[in-house]
């Protein structure tokens, strides 16, 4: 088994009275993937807030390798290996894919719009941005501007973005949401053919693709884990077949 990574204990997310997040143990270990499916509502995204550190745990805690982490700032998170995907809002549009992926890279850097750094990329910077344009699928279009790519290359932008900081974990929200079914293939091809050592969680509503990227799963309903287990054992599982995959009418789910 790989070294563990990060380590959740009894994290909860509470705001007020509602438990968005309650009671959640997990371990994630180097290159492992994990998947969180769960109906809407279930306390998937909050989840990855807790862990991100932009809606920190309120309950239990949270260690990235020796480091506790449960209070620490996003940016330390992210210095320390955890990287979410980022989001279309946060593209410029007016920008090429490669200027886009140049900013992300500086992004850590803290030096995102400084006037006195040169909007050519040193050859580390162009070594990175090459290495996540071609994971990402995106090499041939380099020089378009983003608002003239398709949505799922937009998509796969924000993906490419995400790697450029070489994280240890990566976290995706729904990375397919939205896609046509060729894209969502290409965004499948993607994700399996990221680097094996990357640890990956992934939520993503499309059961079939999710399970079909990962080793193991975790559902979630109201906050806490249900089930864990493997793909298979997922697929034959009463308690999921009827709250996530049959979708019983009282479930509100899409
Ligand atoms: N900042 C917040 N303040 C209050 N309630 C929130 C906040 N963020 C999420 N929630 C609530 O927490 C619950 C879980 O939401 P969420 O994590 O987005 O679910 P999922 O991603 O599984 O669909 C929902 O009831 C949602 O309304
Ligand atoms: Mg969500």
């Amino acid at each position: 088994m790989h070294s563990l990574l990060l380590h959740l204990e009894d994290v909860g997310v509470h705001f007020g009275a509602l438990k968005a997040v309650d009671q959640v143990s997990f371990d994630l270990h180097e290159g492992e993937r994990v998947a969180i499916l769960g109906p809407n509502g279930a306390g998937k995204t909050t989840l990855f807030n807790a862990i991100t550190g932009i809606s920190p745990a309120t309950k239990g805690s949270i260690k990235l390798g020796a480091d506790i982490i449960t209070k620490a700032s996003p940016n330390r998170r992210a210095k320390l290996g955890i990287a979410r995907t980022f989001q279309i809002t946060n593209l410029f549009f007016g920008l090429t894919i490669e200027e886009n992926l140049l900013l992300a890279t500086r992004g850590l850097q803290m030096s995102k719009f400084s006037p006195w750094r040169s909007n050519q990329a040193n050859a580390d910077e162009r070594d990175v941005i090459h290495s996540a344009l071609t994971r990402c699928q995106l090499d041939n279009k380099r020089q378009t501007l983003v608002k003239d790519i398709s949505y799922g290359e937009q998509r796969q932008l924000e993906l490419a973005m995400s790697l450029t900081s070489s994280p240890k974990i990566l976290l995706l929200d729904e990375p397919a949401a939205g896609l046509s079914p060729a894209e969502r293939g290409n965004m499948a091809e993607i994700i399996r053919s990221l680097p094996s050592d990357l640890a990956l969680i992934l939520i993503e509503h499309d059961i079939e693709l999710a399970l079909g990227l990962v080793e193991r799963v975790i559902c979630m309903y109201q906050g806490s884990i249900l089930v864990e287990g493997r793909p298979d054992e997922i697929r034959g599982n009463q308690q999921v077949q009827e709250i996530y995959l049959g979708k019983p009418r009282h479930v509100t789910s899409h």
